[in-house]
């Protein structure tokens, strides 16, 4: 798949999201559909805005035992999601069974991606709330791994770890990357961030953007503001 900008899409209800989506006339954004928005419009809304034209990453970000995650990836894979996700944290083991559950009989799937370290997480927080006493990138490299020989397709991971990623797994391996802000916008409670065009430079793949876009006074604007510096019109920017 091209590389291309993710909406997240964290609306607590059906409306609200398709009031905001019928605001896009043209282009059809891809669409990330969250916990907040599934939990509260339920699996049907996945198939929703599928039929509207929109491709749509489903973050639910699994994690359990390995079986319960291969029951629930192959529910998941029903609903016909592009990309769906999970915790690499919770082992190579449950990672492979994931992905057999999301396969179908016809050999056909989703993509699969891990979340090596929510973009929210700092070192402080790594060190002191999950009594890991590695370097982040480290971390994030070493759960990218696992992802990769569990034989997924790729990670969530932030866009300052995007080159990395790509180099320990592999060009062709996925970096799907939250925590982007655009130069002026507000940093919220995320903590890793980076720019669309500095996130390109970086080498992420697909950039997820929701409160810079969903917040936005004109979120049309804001999105085509994202493709415009992801995508690569403004050359002149440089990384870090
Ligand atoms: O509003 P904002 O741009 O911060 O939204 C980022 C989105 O990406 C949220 O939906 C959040 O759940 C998701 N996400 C993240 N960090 C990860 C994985 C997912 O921020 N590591």
């Amino acid at each position: 798949m091209a590389k291309d900008v993710i909406i997240a899409c964290d609306f607590s209800s059906k409306e609200e999201t398709l009031k905001f989506l019928d605001q896009f006339t043209g282009r059809r954004p891809f669409v990330k559909i969250g916990m907040e928005l599934f939990y509260s419009a339920g699996p049907e809304i996945v198939k929703e805005i599928k039929d509207r034209g929109h491709r749509i990453f489903l973050d639910l970000k699994c994690h359990d035992i390995p079986n319960t995650v291969r029951k629930t990836m192959a529910v998941l894979s029903s609903l016909d999601a592009d990309i769906v996700n999970l915790h690499a944290s919770g082992t190579i083991a449950m990672m492979k069974a994931a992905l057999e559950g999301l396969t179908r009989e016809d050999g056909k799937r989703p993509l699969l991606i891990a979340v090596t370290q929510l973009t929210s997480t700092d070192q402080k927080a790594l060190e002191e709330d999950l009594w890991i006493h590695e370097p982040m990138d480290q971390v994030v490299m070493h759960y990218a791994s696992n992802a990769k020989k569990a034989g997924l397709d790729g990670v969530v991971c932030s866009p300052h770890e995007a080159a990395r990623v790509h180099e320990v797994c592999g060009n062709d391996f996925l970096t799907v990357t939250p925590g982007v802000r655009f130069a002026d916008s507000a940093a919220d409670d995320q903590r890793r961030i980076m720019t669309p065009g500095k996130a390109r430079l970086a080498g992420s793949d697909y950039i997820v953007v929701g409160r810079p876009v969903t917040q936005a006074a004109d979120p049309v604007a804001a999105y085509e503001r994202c493709l415009k510096e992801f995508l690569g019109e403004q050359e002149s920017e440089t990384w870090n």
